[in-house]
């Protein structure tokens, strides 16, 4: 067997544990030759592997980013305004693959599932901090960001009850609030802001003058796709040739205008960024890492291709590439923390969450 191995999209915490399990378990179980495709479709187009031997896979587990390179811009579909997917497709016969691991976010599974559809034998491996792909209920890296932005929350909080300030803290997530939503809940945020549910400046400003009253100072966890009721998602750049060109960010400095001019006390943004997704993997998201390479190792091993792993009722099982494609999960309103927060008064900006935002 002659397997490769891509990571795609944005780096997260895992990968290099998910490399590691996927490679030693084919290695070990499937006598199988390990090539490393570098950069992830870029290494695909640009003719970029390497063979990775049983050492070159030890002593990553707990490294943050991926051994082999990734990138966010490289469609062979739409590679400099031309479809490549041919050659892609002529460079896999040309290896002598039998199949390839492709370790992504939501580009990377809808990339996946267009090259599966010309042939080419995929497992996929869901991985990104934003937690937001279909059909899993969890990806690696999202618990590491989640314990990065409780940790940041705690450390606001001591600037925050010593001044009496508001301190807001901008997360990442996409257009998916679930790093604010756990970040806030474990950090124990009073306002936690998501794109799911628009706010009204009104009830954040009404949930800090409470604040104000009780312990004269407070917390808002604002993901970066959040917006205002009937406003739009703050950009912060466009990158012309990435297949998802939209960077947020940005939202945490309209949020501190709009409250200095309607609160008494003095409101601080910070905004953390690439920090998120940086250093190494949580002991648990090593373990899940782990759990989901060594098992698509083993949809590899039964030929079962054009699959993606994920975990549902928490078991792991595994879909196919076509559910997981071209969408993405959002927070819904029965969500258990979402829920939870509410029952505990953390705001959300919305006057009545059951009518606001998505179902
Ligand atoms: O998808 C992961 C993510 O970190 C998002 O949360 C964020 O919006 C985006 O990637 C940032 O992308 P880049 O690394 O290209 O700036």
């Amino acid at each position: 067997m002659r397997i490769g191995i891509l990571t795609g999209g944005g780096d997260c915490q895992g990968l290099n544990a998910a490399i590691r399990a996927v490679a030693k378990s084919l290695m070990l179980n499937n006598n199988a030759e390990i090539i490393g495709i570098e950069d992830g479709f870029d290494g695909l187009l640009k003719r970029k592997v390497r063979q990775l031997s049983y050492a070159d896979c030890s002593g990553i587990l707990s490294l943050g980013g991926t051994i082999l390179g990734t990138s966010n811009k490289a469609n062979p579909f739409d590679y400099q305004g031309k479809d490549c997917s041919a050659d892609v497709m002529s460079y896999y016969h040309e290896l002598g693959l039998d199949a390839v691991v492709m370790i992504g976010g939501d580009g990377t599974m809808s990339i996946a599932y267009e090259l599966s559809k010309l042939g080419m034998n995929i497992v996929g491996v869901p991985k990104t901090i934003d937690n937001d792909l279909m059909c899993t209920e969890r990806t690696f890296g999202f618990q590491t960001a989640v314990s990065i932005v409780t940790e940041a929350i705690d450390r606001l909080r001591t600037t925050g009850h010593s001044h009496k300030r508001v301190m807001i803290l901008e997360t990442m997530g996409r257009y998916a609030g679930w790093i604010a939503l756990h970040a806030g809940v474990a950090g124990g945020a009073d306002v936690i802001l998501i794109p799911e549910y628009p706010y009204n400046i009104d009830e954040i400003v009404s949930a800090c003058e409470l604040r104000a009253s009780e312990q004269h100072y407070s917390i808002i966890v604002v993901a970066e796709g959040a917006k205002p009721e009937n406003g739009t998602m703050a950009v912060q750049e466009t990158i012309a040739d990435s297949p998802d060109p939209i960077r947020l960010g940005g939202i945490s400095d309209v949020l501190k205008s709009q409250l200095e001019t309607r609160l008494n006390g003095e409101v601080r943004a910070t905004s953390l960024g690439h920090i998120q997704r940086g250093g190494s993997p949580t002991a648990n998201d090593r373990i899940f890492a782990t759990n989901v390479g060594a098992f698509a190792a083993k949809l590899i091993s039964e030929k079962l291709f054009g699959r993606v792993v994920v975990q549902q009722k928490n078991q792991l099982t595994s879909v196919p590439l076509e559910q997981v494609a071209n969408q993405t999960k959002g927070v819904a309103r029965d969500n258990i923390t979402l829920q939870s927060a509410l029952s505990l008064g953390i705001s959300f900006g919305v006057a009545n969450l059951e009518t606001t935002g998505q179902s």
